[in-house]
Protein backbone atom coordinates (compact mmCIF):
# COMPACT_ATOMS: atom_id res chain seq x y z
CA UNK A 1 0.00 0.00 0.00
CA UNK A 2 1.35 3.34 -0.89
CA UNK A 3 2.37 5.45 2.05
CA UNK A 4 0.54 8.39 0.88
CA UNK A 5 -2.89 6.68 0.82
CA UNK A 6 -5.03 7.99 3.95
CA UNK A 7 -7.12 4.19 4.43
CA UNK A 8 -7.37 5.18 7.97
CA UNK A 9 -9.63 8.04 6.59
CA UNK A 10 -11.14 6.04 4.44
CA UNK A 11 -12.02 3.28 7.10
CA UNK A 12 -13.20 5.88 9.42
CA UNK A 13 -15.58 7.37 7.14
CA UNK A 14 -16.77 3.66 6.02
CA UNK A 15 -17.50 3.20 9.72
CA UNK A 16 -19.77 6.29 10.00
CA UNK A 17 -21.51 6.29 6.97
CA UNK A 18 -24.22 3.57 7.72
CA UNK A 19 -24.68 5.02 11.22
CA UNK A 20 -28.52 6.01 11.62
CA UNK A 21 -28.37 9.19 11.29
CA UNK A 22 -26.16 9.68 8.88
CA UNK A 23 -26.59 12.52 5.96
CA UNK A 24 -25.31 9.81 3.74
CA UNK A 25 -28.64 7.23 3.78
CA UNK A 26 -30.07 9.90 1.53
CA UNK A 27 -27.53 9.70 -1.63
CA UNK A 28 -30.05 9.05 -4.32
CA UNK A 29 -29.83 6.00 -6.11
CA UNK A 30 -28.68 7.05 -10.18
CA UNK A 31 -29.68 3.35 -12.19
CA UNK A 32 -29.37 0.35 -10.12
CA UNK A 33 -25.59 0.16 -8.81
CA UNK A 34 -24.99 3.63 -7.90
CA UNK A 35 -26.01 5.70 -4.57
CA UNK A 36 -27.06 4.17 -0.89
CA UNK A 37 -28.33 0.69 -1.55
CA UNK A 38 -29.58 -2.23 1.21
CA UNK A 39 -30.18 -5.36 -0.99
CA UNK A 40 -32.68 -7.72 0.90
CA UNK A 41 -30.92 -11.12 -0.68
CA UNK A 42 -27.31 -10.77 1.20
CA UNK A 43 -25.77 -8.74 4.36
CA UNK A 44 -24.82 -6.15 2.08
CA UNK A 45 -25.48 -2.36 2.38
CA UNK A 46 -23.32 0.07 0.86
CA UNK A 47 -22.60 3.34 -0.64
CA UNK A 48 -21.57 3.33 -3.95
CA UNK A 49 -20.36 5.99 -6.89
CA UNK A 50 -18.65 5.99 -10.08
CA UNK A 51 -15.66 8.62 -10.35
CA UNK A 52 -17.96 11.70 -11.64
CA UNK A 53 -20.27 11.43 -8.62
CA UNK A 54 -16.99 11.61 -6.08
CA UNK A 55 -16.74 15.30 -5.58
CA UNK A 56 -20.51 15.80 -5.35
CA UNK A 57 -20.87 12.84 -2.99
CA UNK A 58 -17.94 11.99 -0.77
CA UNK A 59 -15.46 14.50 1.21
CA UNK A 60 -12.54 16.02 -0.62
CA UNK A 61 -10.29 13.59 1.40
CA UNK A 62 -12.55 10.33 0.18
CA UNK A 63 -12.54 12.03 -3.68
CA UNK A 64 -8.65 12.05 -3.38
CA UNK A 65 -8.87 8.40 -2.06
CA UNK A 66 -10.54 7.57 -4.78
CA UNK A 67 -7.96 9.36 -7.40
CA UNK A 68 -5.29 7.83 -5.72
CA UNK A 69 -6.79 4.40 -6.50
CA UNK A 70 -7.22 5.44 -9.98
CA UNK A 71 -3.75 5.68 -10.40
CA UNK A 72 -2.92 2.37 -8.74
CA UNK A 73 -5.37 0.83 -11.14
CA UNK A 74 -4.09 2.47 -14.42
CA UNK A 75 -0.66 0.74 -13.12
CA UNK A 76 -1.87 -2.35 -12.48
CA UNK A 77 -3.67 -2.86 -16.01
CA UNK A 78 -0.50 -1.55 -18.14
CA UNK A 79 1.44 -3.70 -16.35
CA UNK A 80 -1.22 -6.67 -16.87
CA UNK A 81 -1.25 -5.06 -20.81
CA UNK A 82 2.25 -4.87 -20.81
CA UNK A 83 2.89 -8.58 -19.84
CA UNK A 84 -0.16 -10.05 -21.93
CA UNK A 85 2.10 -9.06 -25.01
CA UNK A 86 -0.65 -6.52 -26.33
CA UNK A 87 1.24 -2.98 -27.89
CA UNK A 88 1.19 -0.18 -25.93
CA UNK A 89 -0.49 1.94 -28.82
CA UNK A 90 -3.65 -0.42 -28.53
CA UNK A 91 -4.08 -0.22 -24.82
CA UNK A 92 -6.65 3.13 -24.61
CA UNK A 93 -8.41 0.90 -27.23
CA UNK A 94 -8.75 -2.46 -26.16
CA UNK A 95 -10.03 -1.05 -22.37
CA UNK A 96 -12.53 0.73 -23.53
CA UNK A 97 -10.83 4.12 -22.06
CA UNK A 98 -9.68 3.28 -18.65
CA UNK A 99 -6.01 2.83 -19.00
CA UNK A 100 -5.99 6.25 -20.59
CA UNK A 101 -7.45 7.72 -17.20
CA UNK A 102 -11.12 7.37 -18.55
CA UNK A 103 -13.41 4.62 -18.38
CA UNK A 104 -15.47 3.61 -15.45
CA UNK A 105 -14.75 3.78 -11.72
CA UNK A 106 -16.45 2.58 -8.95
CA UNK A 107 -15.22 3.50 -5.26
CA UNK A 108 -18.06 1.45 -2.95
CA UNK A 109 -17.99 1.42 1.00
CA UNK A 110 -19.44 -2.02 2.04
CA UNK A 111 -20.72 -3.46 5.56
CA UNK A 112 -21.90 -7.11 5.67
CA UNK A 113 -24.49 -7.08 8.62
CA UNK A 114 -23.93 -9.95 10.68
CA UNK A 115 -27.49 -9.80 12.47
CA UNK A 116 -28.75 -11.47 9.37
CA UNK A 117 -28.35 -14.74 8.57
CA UNK A 118 -27.95 -14.86 4.52
CA UNK A 119 -24.95 -16.03 2.29
CA UNK A 120 -22.37 -13.18 2.49
CA UNK A 121 -21.96 -13.59 -1.33
CA UNK A 122 -21.97 -16.45 -3.27
CA UNK A 123 -19.13 -17.23 -5.89
CA UNK A 124 -19.22 -15.03 -8.34
CA UNK A 125 -16.30 -12.90 -10.97
CA UNK A 126 -16.51 -9.18 -11.22
CA UNK A 127 -17.13 -8.01 -14.93
CA UNK A 128 -14.93 -5.17 -14.79
CA UNK A 129 -10.99 -5.35 -15.46
CA UNK A 130 -9.54 -4.84 -12.00
CA UNK A 131 -10.88 -4.65 -8.18
CA UNK A 132 -9.29 -3.14 -5.55
CA UNK A 133 -10.23 -4.09 -2.33
CA UNK A 134 -8.85 -3.13 1.06
CA UNK A 135 -9.69 -6.29 3.26
CA UNK A 136 -9.83 -5.67 7.07
CA UNK A 137 -12.08 -8.48 7.93
CA UNK A 138 -11.68 -12.45 7.92
CA UNK A 139 -14.23 -13.55 4.92
CA UNK A 140 -13.57 -13.34 1.87
CA UNK A 141 -12.35 -16.07 -0.49
CA UNK A 142 -10.98 -17.02 -3.73
CA UNK A 143 -11.33 -20.10 -5.99
CA UNK A 144 -7.82 -21.64 -6.59
CA UNK A 145 -7.39 -25.04 -8.39
CA UNK A 146 -11.20 -25.97 -7.67
CA UNK A 147 -10.78 -24.80 -3.76
CA UNK A 148 -11.51 -21.64 -1.80
CA UNK A 149 -9.05 -20.25 0.37
CA UNK A 150 -9.15 -17.23 2.27
CA UNK A 151 -7.88 -13.71 1.15
CA UNK A 152 -5.50 -13.36 4.64
CA UNK A 153 -6.16 -10.09 6.18
CA UNK A 154 -2.71 -8.44 5.90
CA UNK A 155 -2.40 -4.26 7.65
CA UNK A 156 -0.46 -2.33 5.34
CA UNK A 157 -1.81 -4.69 1.91
CA UNK A 158 -4.90 -4.12 -0.71
CA UNK A 159 -5.94 -7.40 -2.37
CA UNK A 160 -6.12 -6.93 -5.96
CA UNK A 161 -8.00 -9.35 -8.30
CA UNK A 162 -8.75 -9.54 -12.06
CA UNK A 163 -12.47 -9.40 -13.76
CA UNK A 164 -14.22 -10.65 -16.88
CA UNK A 165 -13.57 -7.58 -19.27
CA UNK A 166 -9.84 -7.98 -18.52
CA UNK A 167 -10.65 -12.01 -19.52
CA UNK A 168 -12.29 -10.91 -22.54
CA UNK A 169 -9.38 -7.91 -23.82
CA UNK A 170 -6.50 -10.52 -23.44
CA UNK A 171 -8.17 -13.76 -24.80
CA UNK A 172 -5.90 -13.36 -28.23
CA UNK A 173 -2.64 -11.47 -26.70
CA UNK A 174 0.14 -13.85 -25.53
CA UNK A 175 -0.98 -14.44 -21.75
CA UNK A 176 -4.93 -14.40 -21.08
CA UNK A 177 -5.90 -13.38 -17.67
CA UNK A 178 -8.09 -14.83 -15.86
CA UNK A 179 -11.36 -13.75 -14.10
CA UNK A 180 -10.63 -14.58 -10.07
CA UNK A 181 -13.98 -16.41 -8.80
CA UNK A 182 -14.71 -15.55 -5.20
CA UNK A 183 -16.89 -15.25 -2.47
CA UNK A 184 -17.72 -13.66 1.13
CA UNK A 185 -18.63 -16.09 3.31
CA UNK A 186 -21.69 -15.50 5.61
CA UNK A 187 -20.79 -13.45 8.69
CA UNK A 188 -21.60 -15.09 11.91
CA UNK A 189 -23.59 -12.94 14.27
CA UNK A 190 -21.30 -13.21 17.15
CA UNK A 191 -18.92 -11.54 14.52
CA UNK A 192 -18.64 -7.59 14.64
CA UNK A 193 -20.06 -5.80 11.22
CA UNK A 194 -17.82 -6.22 8.50
CA UNK A 195 -16.42 -3.13 6.84
CA UNK A 196 -14.96 -3.16 3.41
CA UNK A 197 -13.67 -0.77 0.77
CA UNK A 198 -13.50 -1.81 -2.71
CA UNK A 199 -12.96 0.11 -6.04
CA UNK A 200 -13.87 -1.43 -9.20
CA UNK A 201 -12.05 -0.52 -12.54
CA UNK A 202 -14.21 -0.95 -15.29
CA UNK A 203 -14.67 0.50 -19.10
CA UNK A 204 -17.51 2.73 -20.17
CA UNK A 205 -20.69 1.09 -19.50
CA UNK A 206 -21.54 2.62 -22.97
CA UNK A 207 -18.92 1.98 -24.75
CA UNK A 208 -16.76 -0.95 -26.64
CA UNK A 209 -14.26 -3.46 -26.10
CA UNK A 210 -11.45 -4.71 -28.55
CA UNK A 211 -9.20 -7.79 -28.51
CA UNK A 212 -6.25 -7.37 -29.62
CA UNK A 213 -2.79 -9.77 -30.58
CA UNK A 214 0.47 -9.19 -29.68
CA UNK A 215 0.75 -7.70 -33.47
CA UNK A 216 -1.76 -5.21 -33.14
CA UNK A 217 -4.43 -6.78 -35.04
CA UNK A 218 -7.95 -6.46 -33.80
CA UNK A 219 -9.29 -10.43 -33.34
CA UNK A 220 -12.85 -9.68 -31.97
CA UNK A 221 -14.70 -6.66 -30.03
CA UNK A 222 -17.85 -6.51 -28.23
CA UNK A 223 -20.18 -3.45 -26.47
CA UNK A 224 -19.49 -3.46 -22.76
CA UNK A 225 -23.53 -4.07 -22.54
CA UNK A 226 -23.57 -6.98 -24.76
CA UNK A 227 -20.42 -8.68 -22.68
CA UNK A 228 -21.96 -7.61 -19.59
CA UNK A 229 -25.47 -8.99 -20.61
CA UNK A 230 -24.03 -12.47 -21.53
CA UNK A 231 -22.24 -12.81 -18.34
CA UNK A 232 -25.32 -12.08 -16.37
CA UNK A 233 -26.85 -14.62 -18.55
CA UNK A 234 -24.30 -17.15 -17.64
CA UNK A 235 -24.38 -16.68 -14.39
CA UNK A 236 -28.38 -17.40 -14.26
CA UNK A 237 -28.45 -19.95 -16.70
FE1 LIG B 1 -16.82 -9.39 -6.35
Amino acid sequence: MPDELDVEAAREFGRELTKPDSGYRNIPNYGDFEGFIALENNQQTKLALRRHHWGQHYPPTIAKFGRQLDDIGVIVMSEVLRQSGIPESCWAQASGGYSSGGGTAFLNFVHYDTTHPNQGLRPHTDYGFVTILDVMAPGLQIQVGGEFIDVAVKPGFLAIHFGEALNFITRYSGRQVGAVVHRVLSQKSEDPVRHGIVYFANPDLDGELWQFDPTGEVQGSSSVANLFAELEQQLTA
